[in-house]
């Protein structure tokens, strides 16, 4: 065999090699690491820190109360399915906000935390309890208010918008190149029948880090080499509109989510 053929025939092997690697679904890795933590552990990093969210949520702020007198979109301290219809516009701020903002404005308006005083960590750690009453439920989010369809528009601009030296944006990795390599799960298609929205707030085992769909967003921003946007941010907050939006009708197979 010429030199050539046997250079190609190794490339293809490297390749074959390569999409066997990637072949693994990542979502059937993570049930598996999942339940091995679970067997060695006994307990779950996600259980672990919604019991500390449920802890914070039942602190006391400087006000005197507690997180069960605000109100996340259903009536105060009523939480059952109350993260799936999120981000949704509120009339006490005058804004749209997601569960990680009306977590802020909560801390902050009515229990009396100055801002400086909110800890990220904290923040995360009470998105975990309270999405964790929406396992099982539809996300329902609506566009109503106009202030919702502007932040849509919005969203839907960022996502399908494309920056940087390597002219790329989110629509690249997760509508262009989505199933592109046969057989493998590239990219999530982050608008449709992967339901990504229902993949956050999670734990993520590859990196042991707990992210809500705020860090996620701001991660693939990473990905484009365009500077971050601030958490709690404009174009954050309006893109993770548009992706619930896109999700609209999912069921939540389980809040916190558990993930590579
Ligand atoms: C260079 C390719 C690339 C670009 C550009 C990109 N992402 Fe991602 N994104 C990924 C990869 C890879 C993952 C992880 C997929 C996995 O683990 O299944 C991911 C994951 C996600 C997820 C979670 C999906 C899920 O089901 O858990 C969301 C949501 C997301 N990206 C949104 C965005 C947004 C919004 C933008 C634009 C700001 C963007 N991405 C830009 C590659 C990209």
């Amino acid at each position: 065999m010429p030199l050539k053929a046997w250079l190609a025939a190794g490339v293809l092997a490297l390749a074959v090699l390569a999409l066997a690697q990637e072949g693994v679904d990542p979502r059937e890795e993570a049930k598996r690491q999942k339940q091995l933590l679970l067997e060695t552990a006994g307990i779950l990093p996600t259980e672990l820190i919604v019991e500390q969210g449920k802890e914070l949520f039942n602190r006391k702020g400087p006000s005197g109360k507690t997180m069960a007198e605000c109100d996340f979109g259903l009536g105060k301290g009523v939480l059952e399915g109350a993260a799936a219809r999120l981000p949704r516009y509120f009339l006490d701020t005058n804004r749209v906000e997601d569960l990680d903002g009306r977590i802020v404005t909560c801390m902050t308006r009515v229990q009396g935390f100055k801002p400086e005083q909110v800890k990220r960590p904290e923040v995360v750690a009470v998105a975990f309890y309270i999405a964790s009453f929406s396992t099982g439920k539809p996300i329902q989010v609506r566009l109503l208010f106009p202030q919702e369809r502007e932040l849509y528009a919005l969203g839907e601009k960022l996502f399908y918008a494309r920056s940087g030296s390597r002219d790329i944006g989110c629509a690249t990795c997760h509508v262009t190149y989505v199933g592109r390599r046969a057989g493998v799960l590239p990219y999530a298609d982050v608008l449709g029948k992967d339901k990504s929205w229902t993949h956050w707030p999670a734990y993520r085992y590859s990196n042991d880090q707990i992210w809500t769909m705020q860090d996620r967003i701001r991660a693939c921003y990473g990905n484009i080499a365009h500077p971050q946007p601030d958490l709690y941010s404009l174009p954050i907050l309006a893109l993770e509109l548009f992706l619930a939006y896109s999700n609209n009708g999912a069921v939540v197979e389980e809040w916190p989510a558990f993930v590579r």
